[in-house]
């Protein structure tokens, strides 16, 4: 099956398993060579809503099929890089599916679980652990809604160090029922937050205001509990309304991880772009029952992710600018820190601001080579307002 037809639908779940795929990725390679093994563990792992009948679509298979090639490429270097897999699903049908895929694999150690997250945390520890000192672990936490992985319950895998985390934050449900005032609604949302801040953060603001200060609390949170550096989050927009569907909230404590996962985010927009352009076509045909003269690119209307961007682009270069103003000389690393948590903004777009500024006499570089044109991180660069 091509990916348009695995994906047609939920064009949103392209986006996501893009972004898994591409991370994992570099991801396995950059980890594999330092550590014997890496420990994936997918939380809720389906198989959900899957077209192909070997289950390529589905996040375990993606990110398994990651994983052995970074498992080849090391094999040909003579080294073993092993893989170790923890799958956990509540849904029964699910996990029988999940259990005979995970009989077909010989080149990984697979545990399957069939139970609920919060349910099964002490287990993943131990799975986690029994990986060694050399076990570099990886959590997928991809719900269906906004219950199920409480931040205290899941705070003892945030903790994992070292670690990594990938989460599925469903903003669109969340921002549907955030001010609810029924008070089992408000009490799942306290356990989401792991406190009840979120509140106060999100009162009287609306649109993309409210969007922000719950992703921003949220995040605040998960590097709070998990003692993260790092965390990034990436937009993935509804396939065919202007609004976001989920947000996928990465977090780390490596700059490495940033600089891979912002690529992955970077590549995932062009790729949602163009399946929004289809599915959007696909809707105005079957609606009107007539097909379209020109592809659908031809006829998309990008406006919305643009605005988006702009957003985005336009609060962190203005934030950059009065950091540079206010302390005069700060270290390219800080800003690099600053500007690459946020969606949508891209090191190339921190660069073009560099440039921009230089062009203009307000910035000059302190400690770049003669040769070097650009400053870069981790060469002790620093940006010296004039
Ligand atoms: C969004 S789907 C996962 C999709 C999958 N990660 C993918 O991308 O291919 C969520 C899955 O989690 C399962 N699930 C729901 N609540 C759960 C819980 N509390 N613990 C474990 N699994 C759960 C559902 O049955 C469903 O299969």
């Amino acid at each position: 099956m091509s990916t348009e037809e695995l994906y047609s639908g939920r064009e949103q779940t392209l986006v996501k398993h893009y972004i898994l795929e591409k991370y994992i990725e570099r991801f396995a390679h950059i980890i594999g060579s330092f550590c014997q093994t890496i420990t994936y563990v997918d939380c809720f792992a389906g198989p959900w809503n899957v077209y192909s009948p070997n289950l390529d679509d589905s996040s375990f298979s993606i990110a398994l099929r990651q994983l052995r090639e970074a498992k080849a490429t090391y094999a040909d270097l003579g080294r073993t890089l092993k893989l170790r897999c923890f799958f956990l699903e509540k849904d029964r049908d699910a996990f029988d599916k999940l259990q005979r895929f995970a009989a077909t694999v010989q080149d990984a150690e697979i545990l399957c679980r069939n139970c609920e997250l919060e349910a099964a945390i002490d287990e993943i520890l131990q799975f986690v652990n029994a990986g060694g000192r050399g076990s570099f672990p990886f959590i997928f936490i991809d719900p269906t809604g906004w219950s199920g992985f409480g931040m205290d319950r899941i705070g003892p895998l945030l903790k994992l160090n070292p670690g990594e985390v990938l989460i599925n934050l469903m903003t669109g449900h969340i921002r549907r029922f955030i001010e609810s005032p029924d008070e089992h609604t408000q009490d799942s949302f306290k356990a989401l937050f792991g406190s009840a801040d979120f509140q106060q953060t999100v009162a009287g603001l609306s649109g993309i205001h409210r969007d922000d200060a719950l992703i921003e609390a949220y995040a605040a949170n998960v590097r709070k509990t998990g003692g993260f550096n790092y965390v990034c989050s990436a937009i993935v927009l509804h396939p065919e309304k202007d609004r976001t569907h989920f947000h996928l909230i990465y977090a780390t404590r490596d700059p490495k991880g940033v600089e891979v996962f912002k690529q992955a985010e970077k590549k995932a927009m062009s790729v949602m772009e163009a399946a929004r352009a289809d599915a959007q076509q696909r809707k105005r045909q079957t609606k009107s029952g007539q097909t379209e003269l020109f592809g659908s690119d031809a006829l998309h209307h990008p406006g919305y992710y643009e605005s988006l961007r702009e957003h985005y682009t336009s609060r962190v270069h203005d934030r950059v600018l009065l950091l540079l103003q206010g302390q005069k000389r700060i270290a390219y690393d800080d800003i690099w820190d600053s500007t690459l948590t946020e969606p949508l903004v891209w090191e190339s777009d921190l660069k073009e601001w560099i440039k921009e500024w230089i062009t203009k006499g307000e910035v000059r570089i302190e400690g770049r080579e003669p040769k070097e044109r650009t400053p870069k991180r981790e060469h002790g660069h620093y940006l010296v307002w004039q």
